[in-house]
């Protein structure tokens, strides 16, 4: 499919930010990537123009009943100046089971990788320079179709956005403190726990702020049922560290696929660790930070990559783990998986894709 470029006028390019206070998904670039779809036409009209307001109807179907998903990603301009996008291919598959369980349009993935390059490509002197700053990727699908009947839309807007994001870890690795909710639930089994659907962000929301009120970072998610089995922490997959074993929670449907998950996954087996995908529950966590046997835990995700966990907090009572401090591990897989992106290291996995 082509993609047709209506580049900014120079007049109405914006002025780049200072990139100490870039936050997260505050500014955005010049351009966007915009795509609509309908069921007699497919997908049309790809297009990469200027940053702008979108017109929607106000019966427009995501806005009343939630069929809208999205996918996050990062660029890392690295100090050879290269700019190189971390496992693309793996969001645009992720973002296609988002689709089918929303009953959503497929999107073509070579076409919207190519849009996607050709995106950064154009933005490209938006892709921070400072080491830990990156260029956060968002594309996006929602139901654009005007109505408000229940069923699936037979109109789509599937779109990218670029944001250049700070250092999350600015002033040095910080462990981070945790709260076990017994209270609220991500995911329930049958549900769209697996997906990314704007949905499971808006319920997610209460707990966060009933954390945050505590003192506490993120929440971690136990699974709905029991409300025993370990989930994920925030945004983020889980791993623990216990009696010398990487352990993290199988996907069982509630749980999103995470990409860092998978990667994280594949260096530590291939570091020769004894790493087990097996439920695991927060009695077990807690009886092994009592006993010793628990060295580490540790969340993974684009947004941190690893953000290791400093404190845990299940009813009633706060416990130290591995004495506040970063593990080794979590240490490690940061600095193996920094390198890969910034192109500081070979990358023998294939990971990483270049804009051309
Ligand atoms: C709920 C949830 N879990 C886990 C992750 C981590 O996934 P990834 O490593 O692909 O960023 C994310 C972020 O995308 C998330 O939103």
């Amino acid at each position: 499919m082509e993609i047709v470029i209506e580049k900014a006028a120079d007049s109405e390019l914006k002025a780049k930010p200072d990139g100490s206070a870039l936050g997260f998904g505050k500014i955005f670039t010049d351009h966007m990537f915009v795509m609509p779809y309908s069921v007699e036409k497919g997908w049309y009209d790809a297009t990469i123009k200027r940053y702008q307001n979108f017109s929607l109807d106000p019966s427009a179907m995501a806005l009343h009943y939630g069929q809208a998903i999205f996918e996050g990603l990062k660029a890392y301009r690295g100090r050879d100046n290269q700019i190189r996008l971390f496992r693309p291919q793996a969001n645009l598959a992720r973002m296609n089971v988002s689709a089918a369980r929303m009953c959503m349009a497929q999107i073509d993935e070579d076409t919207v990788l190519r849009a996607l390059k050709q995106l950064v490509q154009l933005d490209q002197d938006w892709v921070p320079r400072a080491k830990g700053s990156t260029l956060y990727i968002r594309p996006t699908m929602i139901a654009s179709e005007a109505g408000l009947g229940v069923r699936p839309a037979q109109e789509y807007l599937f779109f990218i956005i670029l944001s250049p994001v700070g250092a999350y870890y600015a002033e040095g690795f910080n462990p981070v403190k945790i709260y076990v909710t017994d209270k609220y639930v991500r995911a329930v089994p049958g549900g769209v726990g697996h997906v990314k659907t704007a949905g499971n962000y808006a319920a997610s929301i209460m707990a966060a702020m009933e954390a945050k009120k505590e003192g506490y970072t993120q929440v971690l998610w136990l699974d709905a049922v029991e409300r025993r089995y370990i989930e994920e922490v925030g945004t983020m997959n889980i791993f623990f560290k216990i009696n010398g074993q990487i352990i993290t929670p199988p996907l069982g449907g509630s749980i999103l696929p995470g990409i860092t998950r998978d990667s994280v996954l594949q260096i530590t087996r291939d570091w020769g660790m004894d790493v087990q995908e097996r439920p695991i529950t927060i009695d077990e966590v807690m009886a092994a930070n009592e006993n010793g046997a628990l060295e580490e835990i540790f969340g993974t995700g684009t947004a941190a990559v690893i953000s290791p966990v400093g404190e845990l907090y299940y009813k009633g009572r706060a416990v130290t783990v591995n004495g506040g401090y970063t593990g080794e591990v979590a240490q490690r897989l940061f600095d193996e998986l920094e390198a890969i992106q910034y192109g500081d290291k070979p990358d023998p996995y294939g990971w990483m894709e270049t804009l051309d």
